[in-house]
């Protein structure tokens, strides 16, 4: 079975957590922590990373640094991972979607100032699938509005938007570290700001609000903090960063090279002015594929090939308060029906790239 994705732990990982061990450093007090955020907020070129236990926490703390009044509305994709909905509504806010952008699958930057109102406080902007959103269009209707921008860059490590990377484009970024992601820590997340106030503020928070005097909190807290050992394995991950953004370049490049004549699938885009880092690379089956996406995923296991479908739509979704859920969302419908993703390790083969195409190609009616 070629699996839909598997970390690459081929590092430090070993040595570092086995120095943990050793040293009995273990839980969210040790040096790995300090140095995996100073490590990889200087990789994305922004001042502060203050490290937690995932990327739902990551967005969470962010949205909660904003001290934005409750019942407020942010403006989110309709097309992401529930986490980003979720950490909305954590926070007493409200979430208002927008479809997604047909060629990248990022929310539609044409249709945000639509759904602005006089409680819209913020916009989340998801790198969806690892190719960056257009951040200066995204930045400039906040400016024009009065809004914060957070990135949920959970899917995007190393991915570029004009030269910079995701993570430096706005006033707070998140990322996850789950075992799937680009670098990983088995589980965990990162919020980057320039902001040191605000970067105070999501350690407080995500520490228990402890503060001095010991045992006084003034405010309810979280403990959303990243043990040692995981921050041991980004680390290493972090050494690797290039390589494991290179794996997943390759894999674009060998399946898009293999699939581009193929009937009736149309691939990923790469935008003149991004670097996409294919965290996970999609496909969308076309009806004149002959056979629906959801046999492609049936067929495709029994032939040794593991895939996902792609996200559900927001609206859809009976846990998400969406405001605006009877709009319509032509696009995130669609790819909620008809895409999928394909394996996509930083350490697949071409070989492994071929069969799964051929692999492919055999279902094609
Ligand atoms: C876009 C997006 N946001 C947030 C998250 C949540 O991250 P975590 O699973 O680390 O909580 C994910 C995880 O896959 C994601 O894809």
């Amino acid at each position: 079975m070629i699996p839909v994705c598997e970390p690459t732990l081929k590092g430090n990982e070993l040595k570092y957590v086995s120095d943990c061990i050793k040293t009995g450093w273990v839980s969210s007090v040790g040096s790995y922590v300090t140095k995996f955020e100073e490590e990889f907020s200087k990789y994305c070129g922004v001042q502060n990373g203050v490290s937690c236990n995932g990327g739902t926490a990551a967005l969470h703390l962010a949205l909660e640094a904003l001290k934005i009044k409750p019942g407020s509305e942010v403006i989110i994709p309709n097309f992401t991972m529930i986490s980003t909905a979720f950490a909305v509504q954590y926070a007493g806010l409200k979430p208002v979607v927008v479809d997604a952008n047909p060629k990248t699958w990022n929310i539609d930057v044409s249709q945000i100032e639509d759904k602005i109102t006089d409680k819209t406080k913020a916009i989340i902007a998801v790198h969806i699938y690892g190719h960056p959103c257009d951040m200066d269009e995204i930045n400039k209707i906040a400016k024009d509005h009065n809004l914060f921008v957070i990135e949920d860059a959970a899917e995007a490590h190393g991915a570029e938007y004009k030269g910079r990377k995701t993570g430096s484009l706005s006033d707070l970024a998140c990322f996850s570290f789950y075992g799937n992601k680009i670098i990983t820590t088995g589980e965990g997340g990162m919020i980057l700001t320039n902001n040191k106030e605000f970067a105070e503020r999501m350690e407080y928070l995500g520490n228990l609000t402890f503060k001095k005097p010991r045992y006084i909190h003034d405010e309810i807290g979280w403990n959303y903090r990243m043990p040692n050992t995981n921050a041991a394995i980004g680390l290493a991950q972090v050494e690797r960063i290039e390589e494991l953004v290179k794996g997943r370049r390759d894999n674009a490049k060998w399946y898009n090279e293999l699939l581009k004549d193929v009937d009736g699938i149309t691939l990923p885009v790469e935008q003149s002015y991004v670097k996409n880092v294919y965290w996970m690379y999609g496909i969308i089956i076309e009806d004149n594929f002959g056979i629906t996406r959801d046999k492609v995923i049936e067929k495709l296991l029994e032939l040794g090939v593991q895939t996902r479908p792609f996200f559900w739509p927001m609206h859809l979704q009976p846990s998400i308060n969406t405001k605006n859920k009877d709009d319509s969302f032509p696009v995130s419908e669609k790819l909620g029906k008809q895409g999928l993703y394909l394996p996509s390790s930083s350490h697949l083969t071409k070989e492994q790239v071929e069969e799964i195409v051929e692999k492919i190609k055999s279902l094609k009616k």
